[in-house]
């Protein structure tokens, strides 16, 4: 946030009240402190401002016509593109159903009017402390993702693989029955699990040819280094370990710990089965892009030889031949050849 201001008071706050008075007094007063205003005299107003607008915060008067408070801080709150913004309902009393109903709708803060001046700055302040926080966290967020996709973006064969990796690991995750949280770590691990390939020489990378012993194990420590690198992020703790053990094999024979069956964890296991199926119907540099059937069939000959999860890969292939999964599309001609894990 670069605004012009005296002190440190910074941040966008959107004021939506469909009474003018009360608009123009908190106008008056936040812009007073040097944060920028917008405002809006009913709750659809508000939340066009919020699809148009960075907006920072939201002083939300509860008793609007048409659509209440309660119901535009439920929407922000559903919106992922607005579900961080702290929304304060300001209501008239200090009434306990309205807080209830409010709590339900996800409010962050209440204020009753008569709105007290100090309050007010003192709650807003603090709210936007947070927000900048957590705003920062987010951009952490998207480096880590920008630095993946230019990862993969080395290579055109798996263009567009972390994207359909992270849509398609969630889709089994949640037939598997993961929780909500697992599901957020699976979809970030899709893009970020082979992060660690940043400290993998491109000639290693990119050589089409047999990798040595020595090549291979460089690839090995890809893991491990992407969990290093993804380690600081505390809204990663759960991507971790999807990181670390994407390369673990059910029986044991994997890297770079060597887990076996269950002490893999369930969400890595999602992951490398459509990991392996991607990798299997897309074209490489070594080989062609199997069928869906072809790839399928591959994939069931590992879990026999004991790689993957039977379980999942029996989940899975129920996605796959729901033709739920778009996956099949690129599917072409077999053509048996060695691929990398
Ligand atoms: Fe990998």
């Amino acid at each position: 946030m670069q605004h012009q201001s005296h002190q440190a008071a910074t941040g966008t706050i959107l004021v939506a009240d469909d009474q003018a008075s009360n608009r123009e007094l908190m106008q008056e007063l936040l812009s007073r402190q040097g944060f920028k205003v917008v405002t809006a005299p009913d709750g659809a107003s508000a939340l066009e401002q919020l699809a148009t607008t960075q907006v920072d915060l939201v002083l939300l008067d509860v008793m609007m016509p048409h659509i209440t408070g309660f119901a535009v801080c439920q929407k922000i709150k559903s919106n992922p593109a607005t579900d961080l913004v702290p929304v304060v309902l300001v209501t008239a009393l200090s009434d306990k159903q309205d807080r209830l109903e409010g709590i339900k709708a996800g409010a962050d803060d209440f204020l009753t009017r008569p709105v007290d001046r100090t309050e007010l700055l003192a709650r807003v302040r603090s709210l936007l402390k947070l927000k900048f926080r957590t705003d920062e966290l987010e951009r952490a967020e998207s480096v880590l993702f920008s630095l993946a996709r230019s990862i993969e973006g080395k290579d055109p064969y798996t263009s567009g693989h972390c994207e359909r990796l992270a849509e398609f690991s969630v889709r089994l995750g949640e037939r598997v029955g993961l929780s909500e949280e697992q599901i957020t770590a699976l979809r970030r691990a899709g893009v970020v699990h082979d992060i660690g390939k940043v400290a993998v020489p491109d000639a290693i990378l990119l050589k089409p040819g047999r990798l040595t012993e020595e090549e291979w194990t460089v690839i090995r420590q890809h893991p491990v280094v992407g969990e290093r690198i993804c380690a600081p992020l505390k809204s990663f703790r759960l991507v971790l370990p999807i990181i670390r053990h994407h390369h673990e094999k059910y029986d044991g024979s994997g890297y770079p710990d060597g887990l076996r069956g269950d002490a893999i964890p369930v969400a890595a296991r999602v992951l490398q089965i459509v990991d392996v199926f991607d990798a299997l119907t897309t074209e490489r540099p070594y080989k062609k892009a199997f069928s869906a059937a072809d790839a399928l069939q591959t994939v069931r000959e590992e879990v026999a030889k004991g790689w993957w999860d039977p379980q999942i890969f029996g989940e899975f292939e129920q996605i796959v031949r729901n033709g739920t999964t778009d996956l099949v599309v690129r599917g072409r001609k077999l053509t048996k050849a060695a691929r990398q894990p």
